[in-house]
């Protein structure tokens, strides 16, 4: 179980052909999935129509491997600022003159068959876009960012269902401890070390951690429910006063995609109506929400601090390890991710994924919101561009961590951050709950 030899640049060039070839395979399957008026169409206005994300997939790799890596002049330039996502809005880009279906596949695969002959010739070395294959890494995540977004328009898409997968194993009843303490003491945050991660990740840099007490799985819909049932929604005790503000004025009651009846939760799911699954970690929940339950539950959100502690520290070995359980790459036993599911696991499925205190699920299964705002580690630089990072730190963003079942291995680690507005809830995201021990500490 160590990580992986990233030296050599034969091993480099593996792997990133792998994640490459991986991602394209789902990316041509959440496109091929509909016929071309649902790839036109949006869906939802916080989505893009999935044509545009076929192509932007396919210029961002254009711009990145072939221009920055290799030099190569602009195939089309006339269609970058089409496919430049702060030039046109979300809710702009269908009235755009956009690649028709047919097209947009064309590109992303010219632009492809040429990035594989930069990849064959490549030595991994010169410049920092290039050593270790980091150029080639962060188009392998932006392209698995992209897939994961499609899955959202997906979920949001009307209709019958197109994508379809095995449900999880079932899982025995976890009798575990229901939280477990996390020592206080420093512990090394972020990564100088991970070649491909990316720059809100770095550097590597000590934090001092007081104590505490973290959920070992994450809340699940059973527990959601209670909160629900025991009238949390109408009570503003428990919400923040623009939680209250917001859930008000939308008139939410409930997660997103879920409906009462005849005295039941039920969800809509990639097209298809189903009970609400007790066992299952609750899905689709804002930031205020998960905010609102924990303070009618007697606790908190971890903040991003605790969470990654909870996940990389291992206490034995006082050191931080690239996932929960260890440096070893994710497998299917350790976790659910890569769309391999379409759903979360039930809670405290994955032992083998568990962490060396016994915490579970912290990696896949569902984005879990942190208390922490999208901050840069101290010693952040912007790399290689602002706008995938820098431009969205500060308060108005909240950071989620661990992935969910529809993010790729390569763009999920202990040191992945992600982020969104406290309102969003069309995002694969739920949560688990902590508490200060500082008191219990005599
Ligand atoms: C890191 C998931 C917030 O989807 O907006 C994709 C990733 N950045 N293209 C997003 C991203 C540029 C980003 N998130
Ligand atoms: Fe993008």
């Amino acid at each position: 179980m160590t990580a992986p030899d990233l030296t050599d640049p034969e091993t480099l060039r593996e792997r990133a052909l792998a994640a490459l070839t991986t991602a394209r395979d789902r990316t041509a399957l959440l496109t091929s999935c509909v016929e071309d008026p649902d790839l036109t169409a949006q869906h939802s206005p916080l989505m893009s129509p999935l044509v545009w994300d076929l192509a932007h997939i396919g210029n961002q790799e254009e711009m990145w491997l072939l221009r920055e890596v290799a030099g190569r002049d602009a195939m089309r330039p006339e269609i970058d600022g089409l496919y430049d996502a702060f030039e046109h809005p979300r809710a702009e880009r269908p009235s755009l003159p956009l690649l028709p279906p047919d097209e947009a596949r064309r590109y992303a695969a010219e632009v492809r068959g040429r990035a594989l002959d930069v990849l064959e010739g490549t030595r991994f070395r010169g410049t920092p876009l290039t050593e270790a294959g980091f150029a080639f890494g962060m188009i392998a995540q932006h392209e698995q960012q992209h897939d994961e977004t499609m899955l959202i328009t997906h979920q949001l898409r009307k209709g019958p269902a197109a994508l379809t997968a095995p449900d999880p194993a079932p899982a025995p009843q976890f009798t575990g401890p229901a939280e477990v303490l996390v020592p206080g003491g420093p512990f090394t945050m972020g990564t100088s070390a991970e070649p491909w991660a990316l720059d809100n990740e770095r550097p590597a840099h000590q934090r001092l951690v007081p104590p505490f007490f973290i959920d070992t799985t994450p809340v699940t819909n059973a527990a959601y429910q209670a909160f629900i049932a025991d009238g949390g929604y109408g009570d503003p005790r428990w919400w923040s006063p623009d939680g209250w503000t917001h859930i008000r004025s939308h008139s939410i009651e409930a997660p997103l995609f879920w409906r009462r009846e005849g005295g039941q939760w039920l969800r809509r799911r990639f097209g298809v109506t189903e009970v609400v699954p007790p066992d299952e970690p609750v899905l689709h929940v804002s930031w205020y929400e998960a905010d609102a339950y924990a303070r009618w539950a007697g606790r908190r959100l971890p903040t991003e601090t605790e969470w990654e502690k909870a996940a990389r520290h291992d206490p034995a070995a006082d050191r931080s390890t690239r996932y929960p359980w260890g440096d070893a790459d994710p497998t299917p036993e350790h976790a659910n991710l890569g769309q391999r599911h379409l759903r979360p696991a039930p809670a405290g499925s994955y032992p083998a994924g568990e962490s060396p205190l016994g915490v579970r699920q912290l990696i896949g299964d569902v984005w879990e919101w942190t208390a922490s705002d999208f901050m840069p580690y101290p010693g952040f630089t912007a790399f290689p561009y602002k706008e995938y990072s820098e431009v969205f730190f500060g308060p108005e963003h909240k950071v989620l961590r661990g992935g969910s079942f529809a993010v790729d291995a390569v763009a999920c680690r202990g040191t992945f951050r992600n982020w969104d507005y406290p309102i969003r809830r069309q995002i694969f995201s739920g949560f688990r709950t902590a508490r200060d021990a500082a008191t219990e500490m005599t």
